[in-house]
């Protein structure tokens, strides 16, 4: 018999009502070759659409040219809107809704690439990208504000049902938030209201311009997980920052892309294949001698950011949509129980796009993802796909 329970039926998120409780969590595809929507972009989100998640979110899009981290990823501008139709009618077609991650890499973007030096609240070294990044000026500021709301307007033309604000992971409103790379001595550095100020004028700026049922989610940390990084306590007045600058629902996560990437997945690290990614011999080499000093292994359990995520559930009063370790049936239903509305999933949709199907249907209880991370190395080798699973999963078919 088919348990129809609570993860199954629709539910509101702002002026939306979703079909059922599973988002499929923004998992950068990889797949975007100077920054163009491709065939295999559109499949892919397709296929997790027919597969059924209720939403499913294109992962990290920059908000402007200068927000990149690498050539194969998406940065939102006029001349990819047609692209991006065709991505949200494919959704749609399909029955299921789409979103959009926005964000910018700041102090971790690829200088080969942007073509100038990188920005950050704080001039500060970055390991990741090997670059000195400098202090955004109070026009930067005003300039980026402008980056993330005009992104907005155009991801809503492009028919996009809901966008995703990126404030944590360690890209630019993170950054901000935190006073591991913010050190500043203005109005935006300092007490935790004055690093609130830049990413509050973000969600406030995007809500004014999208109007009152437009659904914006925020993505966020609970902890960054470094000496240094933001706590719980802190965390939870972000949490509250963002309900009252008008976020409708906020995610919680953890983790620094540039120092402690891992903490956001736990599992095991694909050095090795993350070293075959390198472009250099040097690199390649180095990655794997120093990869597990330079790149830290976090233990993984179902559920893992449940803790943390509790504590944002007590401070707001916004849905709260829970991710990190979602891959049963049971976790499904223990995380509504607590009162979170949603759940976003992520490797267990790329092992298999039909994971919510299948639970439906009782054809699985949970996963087979072993956390191996591997998905994780071939997002920077043509394209995000289960590695373990011989089916694969990199949107093939498309064009076909
Ligand atoms: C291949 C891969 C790519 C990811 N890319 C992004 C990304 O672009 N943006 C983001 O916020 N999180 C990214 N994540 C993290 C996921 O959104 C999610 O937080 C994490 O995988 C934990 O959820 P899970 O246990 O359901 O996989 C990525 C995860 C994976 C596995």
């Amino acid at each position: 018999m088919t348990d129809k329970g609570q993860p199954f039926t629709p539910a509101k998120l702002a002026g939306l009502t979703l079909k059922n409780r599973v988002i499929r969590a923004g998992c950068f595809e990889g797949m975007c070759q100077g920054g163009q929507v491709t065939d295999e972009l559109v499949e892919h989100h397709r296929r997790l659409a027919a597969g059924g998640v209720a939403m499913t979110t294109v992962a990290y899009c920059s908000v402007s040219a200068d927000g990149r981290a690498f050539d194969h990823e998406l940065w939102m501008r006029e001349a990819i809107v047609p692209g991006l139709r065709k991505l949200t009618d494919a959704v749609h077609r399909e029955g299921s809704l789409a979103s959009i991650q926005l964000g910018h890499a700041g102090f971790f973007t690829n200088k080969g690439i942007i073509g100038k030096r990188p920005l950050g609240a704080s001039a500060k070294w970055c390991l990741f990208m090997r670059s000195y990044c400098r202090e955004m000026t109070r026009e930067d500021i005003d300039e980026k504000v402008h980056d993330f709301v005009s992104a907005a307007v155009l991801a809503r033309d492009s028919g996009f049902d809901a966008i995703e604000i990126h404030a944590g992971h360690g890209y630019l409103l993170s950054q901000f938030l935190s006073p591991w790379t913010n050190r500043r001595k203005d109005a935006f550095g300092g007490s935790i209201e004055n690093r609130l100020r830049f990413p509050v004028k973000v969600i406030e700026n995007t809500r004014d311009i999208l109007g009152p049922d437009f659904p914006i989610l925020v993505k966020m940390n609970q902890i960054d997980g470094m000496k240094n990084g933001i706590s719980i306590h802190e965390s939870q007045i972000i949490g509250r920052a963002f309900e009252f600058a008008g976020a409708s629902a906020l995610i919680p996560s953890s983790g620094f892309t540039s120092k402690i990437p891992f903490l956001m997945l736990r599992g095991d690290l694909p050095i090795r294949e993350m070293s075959r990614n390198q472009e250099s011999s040097l690199d390649r080499l180095g990655l794997k001698i120093f990869g597990r000093l330079m790149v830290p292994e976090h233990a993984y359990r179902p559920l893992f950011q449940l803790d943390g995520a509790r504590k944002i559930l007590e401070a707001v009063d916004i849905p709260v949509i829970y991710i990190g370790g979602v891959e049963s049936l049971a976790a499904i239903r223990q995380v509504l129980d607590d009162g979170f509305s949603f759940v976003q999933v992520g490797r267990a949709t790329i092992q298999d796009p039909e994971f919510v199907t299948k639970l439906e249907a009782g054809l699985i209880e949970r996963s087979p993802c072993d956390h191996c991370n591997r998905c994780v190395a071939a997002m920077d080798a043509g394209g995000v796909y289960c590695v373990s699973n011989n089916e694969g999963f990199l949107g093939q078919g498309a064009g076909s």
